[in-house]
C-alpha cells in the first residue's frame, strides 16, 4: 500500500477530487455512464461526434449544461457557477456574444478587468482592436461573428488561467463551438490556441496556417494586447485575417 509521502500525496488529490465534485454537485452536474443517457438530445449525440477523444472525456457528465440545445440554455445551465476558484473574484461571468449561427468564431483567452465589470468579452483596449479587425479589416459588424473565451471569468491581476481553471471551463467552450459550428474558429493568441489545439508549439510557428478542431478550420493568429505591445506584427494578423477572408468567400474551394 501507499506509505509516507505517496500517502500525503493520494490523500492530497482525493481531497482535491471531493472538492471538485463537490463543486459540481453545488453546480448542479451530476456524473452519469456515458452511453447510458435515457432522453440524449441530438445536440448531446453531436457533441458526442465533434468531441469524440481524450478532450471529449470532460463531456462525460450528463450535466444540464451539457444537454443544452442552444447557447441561452447553455447560459442559464452554467448560472452562477462555482466550479472553480474563479467564481470567487468575478463580477461577471463573460459567456460570450455575437451570432448564435456565425460562421465565423473568435477565441480569446479569458475576460480582463473592463470584460468582468461589463459581461462581454473584447471590451477593453484589446477588444477595441478586435473590433476593428472585424469592421474596418473584414468589413463586417461585430455582431455577425461570435466572440468567446476559454475560461469565462477574470483572474486575478489577469495572471494566466491555471490548469484547473481551464479543466473546468473549457467543456463550455466546446459546447458553445458545438452548438454555433463556425465555418472557422480564429484562434487568438498563444493561450487559445494551445488549449484548442492541444499543443505546445509557439504561436509564432502556428499563426498563418490552418488547423482543425474536430473538423472546423481553425486559424491560430496573435492577441489583440499582443498587437498593442508590438505593433510592428498588425501587418501579420491582417495576412491571416486575409486568409480568413478569402476561406469565407469560397475562394479556396
Ligand atoms: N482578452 C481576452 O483574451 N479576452 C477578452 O475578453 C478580453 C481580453
Amino acid at each position: 500500500m501507499f506509505q509516507g509521502s505517496d500517502a500525503e500525496e493520494v490523500a492530497a488529490m482525493v481531497n482535491s477530487l471531493r472538492r471538485h465534485l463537490q463543486r459540481r454537485e453545488r453546480a448542479g452536474i451530476r456524473v452519469t455512464a456515458r452511453g447510458n443517457m435515457k432522453g440524449t438530445s441530438s445536440a448531446t449525440t453531436r457533441d458526442e461526434n465533434l468531441l469524440s477523444g481524450t478532450e471529449g472525456d470532460l463531456f462525460s457528465d450528463a450535466s444540464t449544461a451539457f444537454q443544452s440545445g442552444s447557447l441561452a440554455e447553455l447560459r442559464a445551465a452554467i448560472g452562477d457557477c462555482q466550479l472553480c476558484k474563479l467564481c470567487a473574484g468575478r463580477t461577471h461571468i463573460v459567456f460570450g456574444v455575437g451570432n448564435p449561427q456565425a460562421k465565423l468564431m473568435f477565441v480569446g483567452e479569458g475576460p480582463g478587468r473592463d470584460e468582468d465589470l461589463q459581461g462581454e468579452p473584447f471590451v477593453g483596449r484589446a477588444g477595441q482592436l478586435l473590433t476593428d479587425i472585424i469592421t474596418k479589416g473584414m468589413g463586417m459588424k461585430r455582431e455577425d461573428v461570435y466572440i468567446a473565451n476559454v475560461i469565462k471569468c477574470r483572474p486575478p491581476e489577469n495572471r494566466n488561467p491555471e490548469p484547473d481553471e481551464v479543466a473546468a471551463c473549457e467543456p463550455f467552450l466546446k459546447k458553445q463551438i458545438d452548438l454555433i459550428r463556425p465555418q472557422i474558429i480564429v484562434a487568438l493568441g498563444k493561450f487559445a490556441v494551445q488549449t484548442l489545439l492541444q499543443s505546445k508549439v509557439p504561436i509564432s510557428k502556428l499563426r498563418g496556417n490552418w488547423h482543425s478542431y474536430h473538423g472546423i478550420k481553425l486559424m491560430p493568429t496573435f492577441h489583440p494586447a499582443y498587437l498593442l505591445r508590438n505593433p510592428a506584427d498588425k501587418k501579420l494578423v491582417w495576412e491571416d485575417i486575409k486568409k480568413v477572408l478569402s476561406e469565407m468567400r469560397g475562394e479556396n474551394a
